[in-house]
């Protein structure tokens, strides 16, 4: 796949020489998400953020590699403050902000509605996450965190691993891209975890079953976190339910804390979550009692995220050839350290 130009809509797209041309090169970017080197690449660039649901991270993250690279961003939120609140249709909204900038991320509520925004423009269009259907970048750098995480543990390849999922199965559109995304692999093993409400699309697990992948569901979270390479917790989705709809049998059950990651998971899991966690009373969501614990990757699973999306940035505009050539020192000085805080116990 050449990238140049193309819109990132869905981990469909890819196969896995695509997947790791993509993380390679976020391994080469990784001086300038450190801060260690200046790398103006992207300088007169605009990217247009268009974020018409919730965010923190993934607007931000693409902001940040964007800038990063020397580019500038300019940005829009929720419906209330844009056009859309006329009645503008996404057609008319995506082909006049085409004009205004040279890529664009969207994130809207409704499945599909990123892929028409790319119908209507003259830039490409990357996917920050289209109602349940998929989260392409955020796949793409869980498998960045999974491949950095096993290195760290003198492991060779994600081949082979053993993946428990767990949490708003049905909903979550990180799970759903990474499910797709990890069966261009071999031999994984996906377990499963949730209660039959909040179950796999029975599409997704076809197609990995269909690829060779082992796959089991399993109501019981203690039981599959057994042998399990990574443990990969979800929000419950509330937000996505239909009105009237709870979700039933979610249970304390559900929620990773460290009693249940000592007794019953690996010594070396690796322990990842896409974020926002829901820290609220009844929510068991990933417990914060494992904050401290080395074996917990979600603070550096999005640190992550910028060097995977000055990857894809770099890619789509054609500037992938050109990253060390364009190296420059810093004139000043950030950070002390970078993601290392929670990489020792
Ligand atoms: C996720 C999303 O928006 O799908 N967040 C993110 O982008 N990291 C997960 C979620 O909202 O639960």
């Amino acid at each position: 796949m050449n990238f140049v130009h193309q819109h990132i809509l869905s981990v469909e797209q890819f196969n896995r020489e695509n997947v790791e041309y993509l993380l390679d090169l976020a391994q080469r970017l990784e001086p300038v998400a450190k801060r260690e080197v200046g790398c103006n690449v992207l300088q007169g660039a605009v990217l247009a953020n268009l974020f018409f649901e919730a965010s923190t991270r993934t607007r931000l993250s693409f902001g940040s590699a964007f800038a990063r690279l020397g580019g500038s961003i300019i940005d829009t939120t929720g419906f209330t403050f844009s056009s859309m609140a006329k009645g503008e249709s996404i057609y008319d909204t995506s082909r006049v902000i085409s004009g205004y900038c040279d890529v664009m991320v969207v994130r809207h509520p409704e499945e599909g509605s990123v892929a028409q925004f790319g119908k209507a423009t003259h830039v490409p269009v990357i996917n920050g996450g289209d109602g349940i259907g998929e989260h392409p970048t955020q796949s793409l750098l869980d498998i960045y965190t999974m491949k950095k995480e096993f290195a760290r543990l003198g492991k060779s390849s994600l081949d082979g691993m053993k993946l428990a999922l767990v949490g708003d199965l049905k909903h979550g559109r990180t799970v759903h891209s990474l499910v797709k995304i990890l069966s261009l692999y071999k031999d994984i093993e996906f377990v499963f975890i949730a209660p039959e409400n909040l179950s796999i699309p029975d599409y997704i697990a076809a197609l990995a079953d269909n690829r060779g992948h082992k796959i089991s569901y399993i109501d019981k979270p203690s039981q599959g976190l057994k042998g399990a390479d990574v443990v990969y917790a979800t929000r419950i989705q509330k937000e996505r339910f239909k009105t009237g709809e709870v979700p039933e049998g979610y249970s304390g059950d559900f929620c990773i804390n460290r009693q249940m990651i000592n007794q019953y998971a690996n010594d070396d899991v690796v322990i990842m979550h896409p974020l926002p966690r829901d820290s609220r009373p009844g929510s068991n969501d990933l417990h914060n009692d494992l904050n401290n614990d080395p074996r917990l990757a979600v603070f550096r699973q999005a640190d992550n995220g910028i060097p995977l999306r000055m990857a894809l940035f770099a890619a789509v505009l054609g500037v992938d050839k050109n990253i060390e050539e364009n190296y420059r020192p810093l004139t000043w000085q950030s950070v002390k350290h970078y993601g290392v805080e929670d990489f020792q116990p």
